[in-house]
């Protein structure tokens, strides 16, 4: 299944999707990277991966959906099925997230629905939770609202910066995205209403 990563920034997460593609964990191919920032460490990633890095200029394309429409048609000219969304930046318009219907997902510092949007880390915190964690989820036309692939909690540390927990969290997430990436390739995750069940036997 050929799939296509979207990232904005440092790309950990793309690494371990790449990670995994080599060593079977996830039986896909990345075919391309996209990336909305021309220095995004993640294109690099992709590169020194041998994989297509492509960086498309927001400037170019001022509204919403002519971006989107840029995007769609690499993907479409690529047959990518699944779309991963890994600290991509932007929101995606209603009429990409329809075209892709539960075939993008995307990951969250936090276990949702709390402290949804930006700086997730930062929020949980600063509300004082004991408990936070990280979030793969099908991306619907809401912010971080689309039902919930798989979960998992990080305890917070009295000691914890947002940087210490960010990367406690970042550990999990690197095994979490992969094996909802594979769920997803082997055709078990099956959504009932905004419930997603996993069959994992
Ligand atoms: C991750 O923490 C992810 O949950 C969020 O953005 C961050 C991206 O990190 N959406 P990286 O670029 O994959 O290292």
């Amino acid at each position: 299944m050929d799939m296509a990563v979207l990232a904005s920034g440092y790309g950990s997460n793309l690494q371990a999707i790449v990670n995994a593609v080599q060593n079977g964990g996830i039986s896909g191919r990345v075919a391309v990277v996209i990336s909305d920032r021309k220095g995004a460490y993640a294109l690099q990633r992709a590169r020194d991966s041998g994989i297509e890095a492509l960086f498309i200029d927001p400037r170019e394309h001022e509204r919403r959906d002519a971006y989107d429409k840029a995007i769609l048609e690499i993907l479409h000219n690529r047959r990518i099925h699944l779309v991963i969304l890994a600290g991509f930046m932007r929101l995606l318009t209603a009429s990409f997230v329809q075209e892709f219907k539960s075939r993008i997902m995307n990951i969250h510092p936090s276990l949702l629905p709390a402290f949804p949007g930006l700086d997730g880390v930062k929020q949980a915190l600063a509300y004082g939770v004991k408990v936070s964690g990280c979030t793969v989820h099908f991306v619907d036309e809401g912010l971080d609202t689309g039902p919930i692939i798989l979960q998992e909690a990080v305890p917070v540390c009295d000691k914890d910066t947002e940087e210490s927990l960010h990367a406690r969290i970042h550990k999990v997430e690197h095994r979490l995205y992969p094996r909802a990436i594979q769920l997803f390739i082997e055709g078990k995750l099956h959504l009932e209403g905004r419930r997603c069940l996993a069959d994992e036997n």
